[in-house]
């Protein structure tokens, strides 16, 4: 058995190389920091693709030509229909459950009506079907818990909208606006993939056991729910409403770092000079506040930055422009982190199947720091 040393140990797996992937790079092409998609760089898709086409990039290893995506996008569209039983357990379900709790039960009750849910867990080709219904029933089902649960009736999804326009048709009862639309499918575009983040990290290691497509898409929804991942857009939110005004930015922060008080939508594990779909995502902010005719967050989320940039060197990451582009849309923060999930199945299930199909079982090794070896005493000598 190999013995790990001491030194081999690196807290949190940080620069930590667990896999081979040929999904994403988040090096860059310089080395300095960058995100691609199998090649692409994200300032080159981002508003020239849309989510399907990258979903079918990410799946597929190419970007799709006209009949494909047509054949994609028809698929999806026609998945899109959530099975009875989830709409009545999201009946009985109480109230106050979060949503990401929700969909973590969601995707387990959707494994179960699957047609593939016997296949076996290497099939490539029942595992790239269960990925394609995943994306679509994801969305219906996240959008048909919020309208029960705040007592409204279900709006069916429209085969004639993209996933963009239909997620927020269904969550509004409101066709949205060409920029409202736009704004969404680029932020699921740049929310899709991410090399090995904690979440995708967790579906990995679930599928290395041979288990199923499924539990590792379970796996990863559990583990973006947390503040220092997924959870930080529904967090960055409430930075902007406690702070309040352009005027009290400044004492905030410095407040806050004083109480050692991790400021959400700030600093990254990789990117330490920025992460490219804060800065893309910035100028679609702008945008839509001035579409709604409310550019009050804009103007607080400016002097935030800069004191965070001045006071910690943490530039922003994707979580803290994607707030306020929601609260544009006019979504409940609850759905932040569910739609950051929505978006990131795709890439899940990319390196989810990239896993299946070149498996290694996933055992790092732990440094014993507990008692040393000793004796077991009869209990009445403990
Ligand atoms: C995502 O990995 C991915 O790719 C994730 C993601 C993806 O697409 O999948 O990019 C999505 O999760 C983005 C990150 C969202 N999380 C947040 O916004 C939460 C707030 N940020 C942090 O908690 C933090 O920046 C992390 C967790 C994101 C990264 O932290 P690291 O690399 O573990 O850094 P660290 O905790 O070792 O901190 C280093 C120093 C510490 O200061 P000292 O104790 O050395 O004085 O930086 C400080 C930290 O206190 N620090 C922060 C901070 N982030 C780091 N201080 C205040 N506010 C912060 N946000």
């Amino acid at each position: 058995m190999s013995h790990a040393s001491a030194d081999d140990y690196r807290p949190g797996l940080e620069g930590v190389i667990a896999s081979e992937t040929a999904i994403a790079n988040i090096e860059g092409a310089d080395g300095a920091g960058g995100l691609e998609y199998r090649g692409y760089r994200i300032e080159d898709l981002a508003g020239h693709v849309s989510y399907e086409q990258t979903a079918f990039l990410l799946l597929h290893g190419e970007l799709p030509n006209r009949q494909q995506l047509r054949e994609f996008d028809a698929r999806l569209r026609q998945a899109r229909p959530i099975p009875e039983a989830l709409v009545e357990l999201y009946q009985r379900i109480p109230k106050s459950i979060h949503p990401m709790d929700v969909l973590r039960s969601s995707v387990s009750v959707l494994a179960h009506f699957d047609p593939d849910a016997n296949a076996a867990p290497t099939d490539h080709a029942a595992n790239v079907r269960k990925a394609e219904r995943m994306i679509a029933q994801m969305a219906t089902a996240v959008a048909a818990r919020r309208r029960i649960s705040q007592g409204l009736p279900l709006v069916a999804p429209r085969a004639d909208l993209d996933h963009a326009a239909n997620f927020l048709y269904m969550v509004h009862d409101k066709v949205p606006s060409e920029a409202m639309r736009a704004a969404f499918d680029l932020s699921l575009v740049l929310y899709t993939e991410h090399e090995l983040n904690a979440s995708t990290f967790a579906a990995r290691v679930t599928v290395s056991t041979l288990s199923d497509i499924y539990s590792g898409i379970v796996s990863a929804i559990g583990t973006l729910k947390g503040p220092l991942h997924g959870g930080a857009n529904e967090e960055a939110w409430k930075v902007l409403e406690r702070v309040g005004s352009p005027e009290n930015a400044e004492k905030w922060i410095q407040d806050a770092l004083a109480r050692k008080q991790r400021i959400m939508g700030f600093g990254h594990r990789v990117y330490k000079t920025g992460d490219p779909r804060a800065t893309i995502l910035k100028t679609h902010c702008r945008a839509l506040a001035q579409e709604v005719g409310d550019d009050r967050w804009e103007r607080i989320a400016e002097p935030i930055e800069q004191a965070v940039t001045s006071q910690k060197m943490l530039p922003p990451n994707v979580d803290w422009p994607s707030a306020r582009l929601y609260h544009y849309m006019g979504l409940e923060i609850e759905l932040y982190t569910p739609i950051f999930a929505l978006a990131r199945v795709a890439g899940w299930a990319a390196h989810v199947i990239e896993q299946l199909d070149h498996n290694r079982l996933m055992r790092p090794r732990a440094r014993y720091i507990g008692p040393p070896h000793r004796p077991v005493k009869p209990i009445d000598q403990r």
